[in-house]
């Protein structure tokens, strides 16, 4: 059985590595990487299929940056061509980028089963590009693999039907399993000067927090505030550098010795940093549920989540640039008692998504 699996900018890798490795195991299945180049920068892309041992993408559409319909419907176009050349049993889309919605309207348009990985989050926001793709991606995907009951009720709020749904867990912990030893023995936070416990991790690059120059300043005045008590690193995403450049503030930034800014890291040295952490601020949608899994305090800058589950569990809390300072301060004292991680967030997310598509396979032959 020939099985497409779609990776397109950085989030998608951590995702689809797991579950090819396992697909790879299997006697069933042949998986065939599919990158649409929607992240193209090495230190967005190569490095990750490198060190998380993926092979060359056997097919690179290239797609590149632009505005969303751009992007979303050059991968509409060139995904096609190679649907109706490869026609694969099945099409695997992870996440919630562009990339996500425009492979799995190219392969329903043909109709080839599609199974979405990490389906079912909303963050009930529609001027999120993300929420756009999730909502529309799980009404016409066959297959949604969800990774907590929240999603779960979601979709059933949508009136999806259960034999569509089925809860397997969250595949980023499957990856953060798999490179565990790789993470533990890196010694980025060593070579940064920074020391256990005594320093945070940002990462910023949702438009509604970078496009808009008053509103990114005054973010980073509050991080230089922070910064006088705590050092921070901050890998920083190339639109936020492009912004942070444009807006004059790269200069303010590297003035401030407590900021350390780097080129965007590759995922064993970012989740070394995260894991030793004293606390992570960001934007990013998987940071939140890395956090929650290794127990670090992080502090979302944003309005909402489509991951409510990581604020139940006493790890993430939201802010908006008003109240950050206090947010941070909130997070560092009141500190959660370790909770468990959510159920099914094992590492073993990617065993149980081989079998459902097995038996989902011989159930189609039949
Ligand atoms: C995309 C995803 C977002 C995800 C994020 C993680 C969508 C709608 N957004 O946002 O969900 O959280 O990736 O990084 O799909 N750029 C480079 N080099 C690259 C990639 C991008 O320079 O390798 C630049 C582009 O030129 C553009 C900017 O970064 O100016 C944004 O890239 P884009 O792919 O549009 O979206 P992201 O903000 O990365």
């Amino acid at each position: 059985m020939k099985v497409h699996l779609i990776a397109a900018a950085r989030p998608n890798f951590m995702k689809v590595a797991p579950v090819w490795h396992k697909l790879s195991q299997t006697n069933w299945c042949i998986p065939t990487l599919v990158h649409t180049g929607q992240h193209y920068d090495s230190n967005m892309s190569e490095t990750f299929l490198k060190e998380l041992g993926l092979p060359t993408p056997e097919y690179n559409l290239g797609v590149g940056s632009g505005t969303h319909a751009k992007q979303t419907a050059g991968v509409l176009v060139a995904y096609e061509e190679i649907l109706i050349k490869d026609s694969p049993d099945w099409v695997i889309v992870v996440g919630d980028v562009n990339s996500t919605l425009a492979c799995t309207l190219a392969a329903k348009k043909l109709c080839l089963p599609v199974a979405h990985l990490e389906a079912g989050l909303r963050s009930g926001d529609r001027n999120m590009p993300e929420e756009i793709n999730r909502v529309i991606t799980d009404a016409i995907s066959d297959v949604l693999w969800t990774p907590s009951h929240d999603a779960d009720q979601n979709l059933r709020r949508e009136g999806v039907s259960d034999d569509r749904i089925n809860m397997i867990g969250n595949i980023m912990i499957d990856c953060f399993e798999l490179m565990r030893n790789q993470i533990e023995n890196s010694n980025v936070q060593q070579t940064r000067g920074l020391f256990e416990r005594d320093y945070g991790v940002i990462t910023l690059h949702r438009p509604g927090n970078v496009d808009e120059p008053s509103l990114i300043s005054n973010i980073i005045d509050c991080l230089i505030t922070v910064a006088t008590d705590l050092p921070l690193i901050f890998p920083v995403h190339p639109r936020t550098r492009k912004k942070l450049y444009k807006f004059n503030l790269m200069e303010k930034i590297t003035a401030n010795s407590g900021i350390i800014l780097t080129e965007p890291m590759s995922y064993v040295q970012f989740m070394n940093l995260v894991m030793n952490s004293k606390i992570v601020i960001t934007d990013s949608g998987g940071i939140q549920e890395e956090t929650t899994y290794l127990g670090i305090p992080c502090v979302t800058l944003r309005n909402n989540t489509e991951r409510p589950i990581t604020i139940q569990q006493g790890t993430n809390r939201l802010a908006t640039f008003n109240n950050l300072k206090d947010q941070i301060t909130k997070a560092l004292f009141e500190v959660s008692d370790g909770t468990k991680p959510p159920p099914l967030w094992d590492g073993n997310t990617a065993a149980r998504l081989a079998i459902d598509l097995e038996k989902r396979s011989l159930e189609n032959k039949n």
